[in-house]
């Protein structure tokens, strides 16, 4: 995710926003940029540059900014690949923005504003705001914050958004609406960022913005209110996390940070997407009409391959368009009967995987047509692709991947839902119902969460055990496959994932008392066949550890251990019931002492075959 940083105070602003931002690198980013108030002439100092922080600093040697009020900002492309014109801040007379989170109407607004005449130097949807408060001001808001407040009327979508201007040069005035963003109390100086780490070295005590807010900022102190210009007061908080903890937002781990970051990443990945008043999914424009399509091949490894198979099952059952699941690596040598009239989608959170960009290479050598499915903006397999449904779960840093993974399943339901539309297969009352739940799912997720708590005692539990055996059926299948990847890759634990009607078929041999079964028995079509399973293994003494649905008092006798989950339809479940799995893994792995972000031989990305 993009950070934020601003400065006003009596030190020059430009070594402090600096230093902030490299304290936020750890997040990722793909171009940074400050803007900066000369006192000397009224005007603002702008630097952007693409890449690393340092190309930035080269840029501030050759052409220095001196001031006392900037911001900063680095930037992990959403809208428009990653470029200096796309780099933030964006600036329009004399107003400067930086922006964290995405404007779903920013189309729509650019349209207006081109038709009043207005130009645009990016592809952004930020640029649009730094238009619009200029237009307030134009039009007599006698205050920054008051042409702010105009700004944000007109915007939808979530935002951490920070402004200097010109015409107001001894403050910052900054909002928030769904993205993090905070306040730094000095001595006769202040401080904003979108994380803790970028200020910690010059001061603890801060204030967090909630929903809705507004800050004005200047030397002296701070201002807080709500959209609607009522005050607000808050007391600070003292943080006490060192700055390692405070990477992780005080997390002890990156990856249970990216666990509890899930219902956010998927609400991103939704925004501006859903469209309930036509019963549709916006691909960001994209059209696909299954009706020319003969198949969907979808290509991937690990986690993501998981993802595909879940796929599958949206894809098949919304727009009825025969689909495969291939290995990534597979695929590429297996001699693939494919051809133009074939969709094949590649799924990689940091589209460079090596295996699936050789897969698209293949693809594309035979005409087949080729959709990404990445995190990464620009990445490789996106650069060759047709188009691409970004996920915007912001970066992963631990290498066991969690966010993505539902982030990606957030994205293959749109793509299910828009070519089911258009296959004719899904029709608007059931597309409706399916985009409702579908836009419930962060708070459910929320729920859950909360509701699974640490799992400790489970993980003191198992933490012994040799082997694993997770098993479930339908859209459970391939989360008993993550969920056995998930324990493997952490935790180094032997565990293999079955498609539960497998068992007898061989793996039941492995059952006994030493062996706990993870039974993915949520209530759904297969609800009935996996509890025979589950008596099956507990015949045989294994020892149940089921992942179930709240309120089941059935499956609460009949396990050693249950993990419960919210109630949804069965296309939806597996975003709910992978979160037991992932914090079940951490904490085996926690409980074991092991490396849980940076596991032994493994990376993150895997761009070599
Ligand atoms: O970046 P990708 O999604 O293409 O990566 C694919 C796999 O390497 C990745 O999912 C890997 O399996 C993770 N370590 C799983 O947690």
């Amino acid at each position: 995710m993009c950070g934020i940083v601003g400065y006003v105070g009596p030190r020059q602003a430009t070594p402090i926003l600096v230093g902030g931002l490299r304290r936020l690198e750890y997040r990722g980013y793909d171009s940074a940029g400050l803007a900066v108030l000369d006192p000397r002439t009224g005007k603002l100092g702008i630097s952007r540059s693409v890449g690393k922080l340092v190309e930035l600093e080269r840029a501030l040697e050759r052409q220095p900014l001196p001031g006392h009020v900037g911001i900063g900002h680095t930037r992990w492309a959403t809208h428009g690949r990653p470029s200096e014109a796309n780099a933030h801040p964006h600036s329009v007379n004399g107003v400067a923005v930086v922006h964290n989170g995405i404007f779903e109407n920013y189309l729509e607004l650019k349209r207006r504003l081109q038709a009043a005449g207005r130009e645009f130097s990016s592809e952004t949807d930020t640029e649009i705001v730094a238009h619009l408060i200029d237009e307030a001001l134009g039009a007599g808001a006698p205050t920054l914050v008051e042409a702010l407040r105009v700004a944000l009327s007109q915007v939808v979508g979530a935002y951490a958004l920070v402004v200097v201007s010109e015409r107001h040069p001894d403050e910052i005035v900054a909002a928030k609406n769904a993205s993090p963003l905070v306040i730094g109390l000095g001595n006769g100086e202040m401080f904003l960022a979108s994380d803790v780490p970028a200020m910690l070295e010059h001061t603890r005590d801060v204030v967090f913005l909630e929903e809705g807010e507004v800050v004005e900022l200047r030397a002296a102190g701070f201002k807080l209110s709500n959209l609607a210009g009522a005050p607000i007061t808050r007391p600070s908080r003292r943080i006490l996390w060192d700055a390692v903890q405070a990477e992780k937002n005080g997390y002890p781990h990156f990856m249970l940070k990216e666990i509890h970051e899930q219902p956010r990443a998927i609400a991103d990945t939704l925004r501006g997407r859903l469209q309930p008043e036509t019963s549709d999914v916006d691909l960001d424009g994209y059209e696909l009409d299954p009706r020319s399509l003969r198949r969907v091949v979808l290509v991937a490894c690990g986690t993501s391959f998981h993802a595909g198979l879940i796929g599958k099952f949206m894809i098949e059952s919304l727009a009825r368009v025969p689909c495969e699941v291939d290995l990534a690596s597979e695929f590429r040598y297996r001699d693939p009967v494919i051809g133009p009239n074939d969709l094949l989608i590649a799924i990689s959170q940091s589209g460079e995987t090596a295996d699936t960009l050789a897969a698209v290479k293949e693809a594309r050598a035979h005409g087949c047509r080729v959709l990404a499915i990445s995190n990464v903006v620009d990445s490789a397999i996106p650069r060759i692709s047709e188009a691409t449904v970004y996920t915007h779960a912001g970066p992963e840093i631990g290498v066991a991947s969690t966010k993505c993974f539902t982030a990606q399943l957030a994205a293959l339901a749109l793509i299910a839902i828009h070519m089911g539309r258009r296959s004719g297969h899904l029709k608007a009352p059931e597309a409706a119902r399916l985009i409702t739940e579908l836009a419930a799912i962060p708070a459910r997720m929320t729920t859950a969460l909360s509701a699974l708590g640490d799992l400790k005692d489970v993980a003191a539990r198992y933490r012994d055990a040799r082997d694993f055996l997770f098993i479930g059926r339908g859209t459970s299948f391939p989360i008993a496959l993550e969920g056995a990847l998930k324990l493997k890759e952490i935790s180094y634990i032997h565990a293999e994932g079955y498609a539960a009607g497998e068992m007898k078929h061989g793996p039941i041999a492995l059952v006994d008392d030493g062996v706990p079964v993870v039974v993915l028995a949520p209530r759904g079509p297969h609800y009935d066949k996996i509890i025979s399973n589950l008596v099956q293994v507990r015949a045989r003494n294994g020892r149940v550890i089921a992942v179930g649905t709240e309120g089941d008092t059935q499956l609460a006798d009949m396990a050693e251990c249950v993990l419960w989950v919210p109630d949804v339809s069965p296309l939806m479940q597996p975003f709910l019931t992978v979160l037991p799995l992932q914090i079940m893994s951490y904490a085996i792995a926690v409980a074991r002492g092991n490396d849980v972000d940076q596991p032994r031989n493994l990376a993150k990305s895997v761009t070599v075959e």
